[in-house]
This record gives structure tokens, sequence and C-alpha cells, in this order.
């Protein structure tokens, strides 16, 4: 029995957002910020009290008054999406208040200082999930899961938006609506399939007026529109109800198809049986009527329900992308989930046996939903799809927000998608991917400044005069002192980014690296840094972390720290690349082998007070760095006019 079976409606419900808070921009948060807080706390108490009505039968529970805002922390939060059947939308395990009772006292300028400038959001209200993304004629398309309601998961509905080269977009109407039996309770993820004579097609999951999770099929009404505005429903929807043995809330998320060598079409679907995580398998001719393939693209006991499955070729000896369909000789797998249990995204290599439709992983030690995550930070049912304008696979992926439902919903939006990234295998490890933005990032180059050879010495923080630093490209190199790596003892330290202390944890090796939005006192700044080992091999070990513990002086934001190991090759310089745009920082280790994605929302860091810091805090090594840092322009996103078309 799925945890879906175990929710009533009540627990569904969600907090509603007055149309005036989201009808306005951030400029308005101030003047209605009393009347809001008010509001929320309203909805809040509503939400807990109901709930305690039907869970208890007790009504003394739940207290009126306005200091049962002391209550409104983990345990209380409203659930959102869980009972509807998809991953838990809200930050539930986030404390909204301290421990006093009170609010971070968050101001207009602080908040909409968090807003990004070259990363894609919506222009008000919540998005979650990026879907099907494609190209055609001359644009690229990218669909969201978007409430066109509010600032929280609920309504869930198509957004769109076309740009010419994945970083310039423009808003275009909602591509689908909830307007259907078969998805009145939301229009939920899907993929696109380019056929061979250029036909767009969408498979998506529909939550039905029963909340059964079915597959829909969708096209454009007129193929000759490069935008793409107007979509059909099939009229015979849905194609895909749950098959026998499969919970109706656990049947959701069509991968993009791929065809097979007798020339049908596969998709794959995720699910699980008890706790074990499983894709199913359909094969199609018209996209109309499916057939199940017997057995499962794979299945990983105690891992539970599999959201979002990606399914694609890359390639082992070409640095260009592979359609999906791809399969042969130098042609490996990779298999991605997003883990409903732990909201996390795992991939896995392996090779596919078209015969049987069965993916078997290179290493069982990193099995589906086990093993490597893209990133290791906040990122989410991600999708890749293969841009055949410039033969390369490129990763969407959704970076949710780490601080209050509350403080989203005064700032009337949540949530940003990661800057698209080009997916290759790694050729030198062969083991993982390798993940990088995509080139056009680079156009939003404004003025840069180069350091070379900065020697920092141990325990040294060294300010890096590059005027502003809410929008930047950063690419850097750090050698660590020969002499010290050798003179240091072999350790049986295992150094864990999460649970090590972050950068405040000092051995002899590291940590060492960036302070990113980080103000001239240090009291606010987030340290992007690698640590190493020296193993009782003798061998190094390098881990790469996002330290957001010291990130900022609110008390309710999310402080963890989050990173994992990276490999680095024999004579490899350790490098990173750093994207920092106001509220996300997105890092990357070693040309993308291991990727770290955080939210942060400085107090003090922020607008002219936001600078950047080169520190090594290890206690023998002294460590040169050279960099290069880009400011970045914006991106300028805003609704398509007419004059776009050209
Ligand atoms: C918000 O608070 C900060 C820190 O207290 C202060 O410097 C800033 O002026 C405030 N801004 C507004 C618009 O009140
Ligand atoms: C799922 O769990 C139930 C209860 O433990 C068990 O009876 C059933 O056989 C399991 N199903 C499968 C397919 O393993
Ligand atoms: C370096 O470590 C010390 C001691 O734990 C800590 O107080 C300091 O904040 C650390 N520096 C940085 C930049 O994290």
């Amino acid at each position: 029995m799925g945890r879906t079976n175990e929710c009533n409606d009540v627990e569904c419900s969600y907090v509603p957002v007055s149309d005036e808070l989201h009808a306005t921009g951030p400029s308005a948060v101030l003047r209605g910020r009393s009347k809001t807080v008010v509001a929320v706390f309203w909805g809040m108490l509503v939400v807990v009290s109901l709930v305690a009505l039907t869970s208890n039968g007790n009504i003394d529970h739940v207290s009126t008054s306005a200091s049962t805002n002391k209550d409104l922390n983990t345990e209380t939060l409203p659930a959102r999406g869980v009972c509807a059947g998809v991953s838990e939308k809200s930050n539930t395990r986030l404390f909204t208040n301290n421990n006093n009772g009170e609010w971070f006292p968050w101001n207009n300028s602080m908040l909409s200082w968090q807003r990004t400038a070259f990363h894609f959001q919506p222009e008000k209200n919540w998005m979650n999930d990026p879907n099907g993304p494609l190209y055609y004629k001359g644009w690229y398309h990218f669909f969201y899961q978007y409430n066109p309601n509010g600032a929280v998961w609920g309504d869930i509905v198509w957004g769109h938006a076309v740009s010419r080269d994945l970083i310039h977009w423009f808003h275009l109407p909602l591509a689908m609506v909830a307007d259907k039996w078969y998805d009145q309770k939301g229009v939920w993820t899907g993929s696109a399939t380019i056929l061979p004579n250029g036909e767009v097609i969408m498979l998506y999951t529909g939550a039905t007026n029963e909340l059964v999770q079915v597959q829909n099929l969708a096209y454009p009404s007129d193929p000759s529109d490069p935008l793409l505005i107007d979509w059909i429903k099939y009229p015979k929807n849905p194609v895909l109800f749950p098959p026998p043995g499969i919970n109706v809330h656990d049947f959701r998320d069509p991968t993009t198809a791929w065809l097979t060598s007798q020339g049908k079409w596969r998709i794959s679907i995720g699910s699980k049986i008890n706790k074990t995580g499983i894709a199913l398998v359909y094969e199609t001719q018209d996209f109309r009527t499916f057939e199940r393939v017997e057995g499962v693209l794979r299945a990983v006991p105690k891992v539970g329900m599999w959201e979002c499955v990606d399914f694609y070729p890359v390639s082992t000896k070409l640095e260009k992308g592979l359609d999906t369909s791809a399969y042969g000789v130098d042609v490996k797998h990779v298999m991605k989930v997003s883990l409903d249990d732990d909201r996390h995204d795992y991939y896995t290599i392996g090779n596919y046996e078209e015969n049987g439709a069965d993916f078997v992983p290179d290493d069982i030690q990193n099995d589906v939903g086990i093993g490597l995550r893209y990133d290791y930070g906040i990122f989410y049912a991600s999708k890749t799809f293969y841009d055949q304008n410039k033969e390369r696979r490129v990763l969407w992926s959704w970076i949710g927000e780490s601080d209050s439902e509350y403080a989203d919903v005064t700032k009337g939006w949540a949530s940003v998608m990661g800057i698209p990234r080009t997916v290759v295998l790694d050729k030198k490890t062969g083991s993982n991917l390798l993940q990088w933005p995509v080139e056009e990032v680079e156009s939003l180059r404004l003025k840069s400044n180069k350091f070379e050879n900065l020697k920092a010495m141990p325990g040294s923080v060294v300010s890096l005069d590059i005027e502003t630093a809410t929008q930047l490209d950063i690419v850097a190199e750090f050698e660590i002192d020969k002499e010290a790596i050798e003179k240091t003892d072999q350790t049986n330290e295992e150094y864990n980014c999460k649970t090590s202390g972050g950068a405040a944890h000092r051995g002899a090796l590291g940590p060492f690296g960036l302070l990113v939005l980080a103000n001239d006192g240090l009291s606010e700044y987030t340290p992007i840094y690698f640590y190493v080992v020296k193993g009782n091999d003798g061998n190094l070990k390098t881990s790469f972390c996002s330290d957001q513990s010291r990130s900022s002086l609110a008390t309710d934001v999310d402080k963890s720290v989050f990173g994992s190991f990276v490999p680095v090759l024999e004579n490899e310089k350790l490098s990173l690349r750093i994207l920092v745009d106001h509220s996300i920082v997105e890092s990357f280790a070693q040309g993308g082998r291991t990727t770290v994605t955080s939210r942060v929302y400085p107090t003090r860091a922020i607008y002219g007070d936001a600078k950047l810091f080169l520190f090594n805090n290890a206690t023998e090594a002294t460590v040169t760095a050279s960099l290069k840092v880009w400011q970045m322009n914006s991106a300028f996103i805003k609704p398509f006019s007419p004059e776009q078309r050209s």
C-alpha cells in the first residue's frame, strides 16, 4: 500500500494564497506584509486544526491564538503533493521560525535580491519539474510544472517558454491546463519525442478526477508554428492506465521514446512494488495504443518509488551527444531516477539489451537509485533531451527553495531551473558523467578579473577585488604545495561533506576554495571547497563541498553542508567552476565529475555587500590558486512579443 492511501483530502489541502499578494511585485511585499503574515498564519492554523480534528478528533488540541505560531514547525506544516500521489513539495523539514516563536525579520530588499538574473524562472508563482524540453524549427522549447495560483505546489499545469539559445527565454501562454477528467487534478510531468518525420509527440501524466495516474498524449495543433503555442489533447486519452499490481498513485512521468530495431517505440514509466523501485517498459507504433513489455527495465529493492525516469545513450568515443534511439557499438546507456523517498536524482551507467528491454549496470554497487548522483545539493526531477541543433545531450533540473514557505509566499515565487548542462560520458574514468553549463551561458560574460598564482597560507582568507559578486561565472584551479603533501601523515580519516563540520573542520590538506556571497565582516559566507585526505594507502582522496551553515544570519533557512567525493586523476590540477546568481550557487568540480547546487539566502552579503574571497583552512598546506572571474549579465527573461518571431 502506498503512503498516499493513508492520506485524506484534508491533509491534501494547502494554504490558499491571496491573489493580491501574487498580483504584486516585490515592492508591494512590504506594504502588504503584516496582512500577509496574518493570512499565512490563518491559512496554516486552518490546516493544522482540520488535521487535528480528523486524526485526533480533538478540537482542544488546537489553540487559535497567535501564540500557536510556536507550533508551526516541522511537525505541523502541511505536506504538499504526497496525498495527491507525488513527492513532497514543501520544506516541511524546515523550521519556519526560531525557537522563540519569532519570525526572522525578512524585509523587502533582502527578499527581492533573491530573484535570479540568468536562471530560468516564471514571472511569479510556483514551478517544479522540467517537462518536454525540445528543439523545434529554430527554437528551444521549455515546459514546466507550474501553479498559476500561488507560490506553493498545487493546481499544476504546464508553463511554456522559448529561447534561441537556452539562456534568453521568452514566456509563452500556458501550454496545457487541467481541463479534462483525465488531468483534472493535475497536468503532471511528461516528455517529448520528435519522430523521424519531424512530428512532435508529448506524453504526460494526468492525475484524474479520482487522482489515478494515467498517461496522456498531446501534440501541437499547428506543426508549422515554430512556437508550438497550441496543443491538442488526443480525444481518446488516456492512452495508458496503471497495470494490474501497480498502485494507481505509483505510475507517472513517461520518458522520451526510443526506437527499437524492429521499428517500434519504447517508453519507460517509473513505479514501485512495495519498496522496490521499478521502471516499466511499453511498446507502441502510433503512441495511441501501447503494449507492456514483459519484465522491467530495472528493479532495485528498498529504494522506493522511482519518479521521472530518464533513459538515454552516451557515446564511449565521441564528444557529441546521441539521439535517444542510438544503440549498438560504442554506446553505453544512462538510467536516471528521481527517488521520491529522499528527493535526489541518481544515475547509473550500464548496458541496455534491446532483447528483453533490460538495463544492466556496469557496477552493481552503483545500481539505479543507490549510486552516483547528478548533483549533491538541491537538484531534482531532472530530464535530458537530445539537442539535434548542436548534437548534444542537455540536462534540465528543478532547483527548489530551501527557505521557509512563508518567505516563498511573501516573495510570490518559488523555485528556479538549473542552467541547462551538457552531459557526456567521462572518457577518462569511464565510470561517471561530466556535466557542464551549456556554452551559451558564456555569452552573458561581461568584464572579467584574473588572479594568477595567488598563494593562500594555512588559515588565511584573501579578499578578491572584483566589485560586486552576485552574478558571477568563476573558473579556478588549485595546487597544493607538494612538500606539504609529502610531509603529511597518512590517515584513516573518513571525510564527509555533510557530517564532518564543513569548512570549519580543519585538516592538514584542506579545506580550501572560495567564499561566495560573503560580506566584509564575514558574518555571512558560503564556502565552496575541496577537502583532501591522504589515505592509509598513500593516495589522496578529494571531496568537493558547499557549506551553507554560515550562509545566512536568518534562522529559517536550510544550513546543510552538501557534497561528495570527486575523482582526481594523476597530473590533474584541482579545478572548479561556480555560477553565482543571487540565491543559487551551482558548482562543478573537475570538469563536471561532481556537482553541487546550493540555494542560499544571505541577509547582509547582498547587492554591493556581496564579495568574493579565496580561503585556505588547511593546517599544513599552502595552496596556490589561479582564477578568472566574470561578471554576468542578466538574461532578461520576459514575456514573448511578436517582434521576437523574426
Ligand atoms: C532591510 O534590513 C537590512 C538589515 O537590517 C537593512 O540594512 C536594510 O536597509 C533593510 N531594507 C529595507 C528596505 O528596509
Ligand atoms: C508486498 O508486500 C506484501 C506485504 O508484505 C506481500 O504480501 C507481497 O507479496 C509483496 N509483493 C511483492 C510483489 O513482493
Ligand atoms: C576555519 O576553521 C576555523 C576553526 O574551526 C573556523 O572558525 C573558521 O570559520 C574556518 N574558516 C572558514 C572560512 O570556514
